[in-house]
């Protein structure tokens, strides 16, 4: 697609309601809560920051080990470790510059909880939407993460959907069979758009001590390993839905990033590729404005979905 390079590129997208001046955010978990990367680069350049995911309470998480590295990615179960949701509004927003745009990432044991970090958030000027975090184990479900069931998955977008009126994102477990199916509850539940996906229920075990790596047994799986499924759900999803797309899932260059806005995603997160440079996000936006540049699409919303299926 495209034409002659073009020399100027609007990078501007809408992700449900959220404004960002290119399609680059950093991912929940893997940039502190912003100004922990303040020192590498101006964090205004990239679209916005996804913080660590708040719970109503601040808390400890697992012990260690609750990382690993694995082929070509990683295995994490930090637990729930944050600060509590006041803390993030007292302490973590104020330190981030003026232009920074942050969505405040949500996950809790129990609905209620969640709505009710939902409710301590809204409002505050510098929330620009909040993301959902449906990956978490459901207390009242015997701990199946709530993503996975699609009736407690539609309770969870419905209770939050009440308790704010702020640009809503709901992150999606790929810890499923349909992720179709999941995408639509959503949707019908008045989410404004997607993150997806969340990590890949993982195990790896030290074969001297037959002991699992990490404390918690099972872990999430991340980084370049989980690339292409995380592109097959991002294309499914866009295909079932018409609210937008972010995309996640080992992203660690221009040209991954360029792979899910074709695939259908109007704009992309960066995860574990922070851990091995923190100016990849920063890398990942100007790389897709070269791109575009080079391919003559002077919107980077053009590229979006622009996937050619062959006929079969
Ligand atoms: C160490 C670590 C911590 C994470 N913590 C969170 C979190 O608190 N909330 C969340 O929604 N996702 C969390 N994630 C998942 C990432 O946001 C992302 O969805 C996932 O890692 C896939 O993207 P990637 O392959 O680019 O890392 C975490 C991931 C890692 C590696």
């Amino acid at each position: 697609m495209g034409g002659p390079a073009v020399s100027t590129v609007d990078t501007r997208v809408k992700l449900g309601g959220i404004a960002l001046r290119n399609p680059v955010l950093t991912a929940s978990g893997t940039f502190g809560y912003g100004a922990e990367f303040a020192p590498f680069f101006d964090l205004a350049r990239i679209g916005g920051i996804v913080a660590k995911s708040i719970t109503l309470e601040p808390r400890q998480g697992n012990r260690p080990p609750r990382i690993a590295e694995t082929p070509a990615g990683m295995l994490n179960a930090i637990g729930l470790e944050n600060v509590g949701v006041d803390a993030f509004i007292t302490e973590k927003l104020p330190a981030l510059a003026a232009g920074v745009v942050v969505v405040a990432s949500v996950f809790e044991t129990e609905i209620d909880r969640y709505a009710e970090v939902c409710k301590r958030l809204s409002g505050v000027p510098r929330v620009a939407g909040l993301e959902i975090n449906a990956s978490c184990p459901h207390v009242k479900s015997g701990g199946i993460e709530f993503g996975q069931r699609a009736e407690v998955l539609a309770q969870l977008v419905r209770a939050t959907r009440r308790a704010t009126s702020a640009p809503l994102l709901v992150k999606l477990s790929p810890n499923v069979t349909d992720i179709r199916e999941m995408a639509r509850v959503c949707e019908g539940e008045g989410a404004d758009g997607l993150s997806l996906v969340n990590t890949l229920q993982a195990l790896d075990i030290d074969i001297e001590t037959r002991r699992p790596v990490l404390s918690n047994v099972l872990g999430g799986l991340s980084g370049p390993a989980i690339r292409p499924v995380a592109l097959r759900m991002v294309w499914q999803a866009s295909q079932a839905v018409r609210i937008p797309i972010c995309g996640i899932g080992g992203i660690m260059n221009a040209e991954d990033a360029i792979k899910f806005l074709i695939c259908g995603a109007t704009a992309v997160q960066v995860g574990t590729a922070n851990y091995l440079n923190p100016l990849a996000a920063l890398e990942v936006a100007e790389g897709i404005e070269a791109h575009a540049r080079r391919h003559g699409v002077a919107r980077v919303a053009d590229l979006v979905g622009t996937i050619e299926v062959p006929a079969r």
